[in-house]
C-alpha cells in the first residue's frame, strides 16, 4: 500500500495493492471522472505535484512519463510510499 495525498484537500488515503487510486479517490467521496478504466482512453489524467509514479497505461509518452506530472489515475500506482496529487 501506499499513501495517496489529495494537496487542495488536504487528505490522505492509504491505496492497498488490490485497489486503483481511481477506486480510493471515489471511496473518499472524490469523484474522478474516468472511462475505459484500462488506461487508454485518457479521461482520468490527474497532476501530480510530488512522488514518483508507476506509469501502467498506455497512453502517455516516454517524455511524459518522465516528466511525471499527471498519471492516469484507474491504472497508475506510486513506485515509493507516497504519490500527491492536484485534488
Ligand atoms: Fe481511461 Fe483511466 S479511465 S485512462
Amino acid at each position: 500500500s501506499f499513501d495517496l495525498v489529495c494537496a487542495q484537500r488536504g487528505l490522505t488515503l492509504s491505496v492497498a495493492a488490490g485497489t486503483s487510486v481511481l477506486h480510493a479517490l471515489r471511496g473518499a467521496g472524490i469523484d474522478l471522472p474516468s472511462s475505459c478504466e484500462q488506461g487508454v482512453c485518457g479521461t482520468c489524467e490527474c497532476r501530480v505535484l510530488e512522488g514518483e509514479i508507476d506509469h501502467r497505461d498506455s497512453i502517455l509518452s516516454a517524455a511524459e512519463r518522465a516528466e511525471g506530472a499527471v498519471m492516469m489515475a484507474c491504472v497508475s500506482r506510486a513506485r515509493g510510499k507516497r504519490l500527491v496529487l492536484d485534488l
